[in-house]
């Protein structure tokens, strides 16, 4: 009983901090609290970049985009607004960072930011590189943001450049792809590697993408860590062997991975002394609303809304597929693989509790 109250206490407490500061932040609506957004990273956080590429890894049709502005389907792997969307709304902008490779990101609309992320990509540039994906690299996605850089230096100079640079907050969404559509399937990987020297992989993969873009002159960046993989309806799916409750196996590599990047944005923190660093922790409170759905408002954690909710993505999660919920206000996922936007409002609501430290 005690522990119930105090257990309520603490989410009353955490409700009244993330309310006291959205109203802090409205308080200077349209008066942003850092001067741009950088995205990086997977289908977690792309808004468009893979719309013309050659992969069949794309949400730009229905039903993605239905509940997102003007019902449109934007190459967001959501029903609605992404966590990183959100947290950039949360931030005082009153528009998101444009897919690099959409026409939009063009002239005045480069500088608040720009969204480098490819759905399908990973830590592993051969992640990125697999037959079904042919996303952007990593390393890629950093080639593209120099490019960036220069045009931005071009339209508004050297000076201004490098205050955006710095000033703005890097978003970096990665790991997933690494492990549910490259170690886990792939018998080379999994042969050649155990979960523990393939984690290992990744992070030195992350030490140099942060290292890298540092040295491109970003100075607050914030990672987000593996979800509870082993809860995704796809995994359950895949690797539950027929049982309807989140694999194990998958939540411990997952565990594992998040102690070593935390371990990792440690030391680099110490390599690099002006160097804000924060590795968001999405595990926790996306495995809280996955065990208790109701208390947040939802009902399905389960079952994802988009076609039967079992393994559906991308293109089997089309307008023809059977099945679609008519309303993924209370599921907790939209596809097999992705929160519901109803999830990524309680996720931006940790993400901005946990990200104070890269605005103060
Ligand atoms: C979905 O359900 C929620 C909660 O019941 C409601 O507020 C919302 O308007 C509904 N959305 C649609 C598109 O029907």
């Amino acid at each position: 009983m005690h522990n119930w109250r105090g257990k309520t206490a603490a989410a009353m407490i955490l409700v009244l901090v993330v309310q006291a500061l959205v109203a802090l932040v409205d308080v200077s609506l349209g008066q942003e609290l850092v001067p741009g957004v950088m995205i990086f990273g997977d289908s977690v956080v792309d808004a468009g970049n893979n719309n013309d590429l050659l992969t069949i890894v794309k949400a730009n049709f229905p039903p993605y985009g239905r509940d997102f502005v003007q019902h449109k389907a934007t190459g967001r792997f959501c029903n609605g607004k992404l966590a990183t969307d959100l947290t950039v709304e949360n931030l005082g902008f009153t528009s998101y960072p444009p897919a690099y490779l959409s026409n939009e990101a063009t002239g005045n609309k480069l500088l608040k930011g720009a969204n480098f992320a490819s759905a399908a990509s990973g830590y592993l540039d051969s992640t990125a590189n697999l037959y079904v994906s042919r996303a952007i690299s990593l390393n890629q996605q950093l080639r593209y943001y120099k490019d960036y850089q220069s045009k931005v230096e071009s339209i508004v100079g050297k000076a201004k450049a490098t205050n955006l640079f710095s000033g703005a907050i890097y978003v970096l969404s990665a790991g997933n792809s690494d492990y549910i559509q490259n170690y886990y399937i792939n018998p080379v990987l999994s042969g050649s590697y155990t979960t523990d020297q393939f984690s290992d992989l990744l992070v030195q993969s992350f030490t140099s993408f942060i290292q890298n873009v540092y040295s491109l002159g970003a100075r607050r960046i914030g990672v987000t860590s593996l979800p509870p993989m082993g809860c995704l309806p796809a995994a359950i799916n895949l690797f539950g062997g027929g049982s309807n409750a989140c694999v194990t196996r998958l939540n411990d590599d997952a565990v594992a991975f998040n102690k070593k990047i935390n371990v990792a944005a440690q030391t680099l923190k110490k390599s690099h002394p002006d160097l804000k660093l924060v590795v968001f922790d999405i595990y926790k409170p996306l495995l809280d609303l996955i065990n208790n759905p109701e208390k947040n408002g939802f009902f399905e954690s389960r079952r994802a809304c988009c076609a039967t909710g079992t393994v559906e993505t991308s293109l089997l999660c089309n307008a023809r597929a059977p099945g679609t919920c008519s309303n993924a206000t209370g599921y907790i996922f939209w596809d097999s693989f992705h929160p519901s936007e109803a999830a990524n409002k309680v996720l931006a609501d940790a993400l901005l509790i946990q990200g104070i430290d890269l605005i103060a």
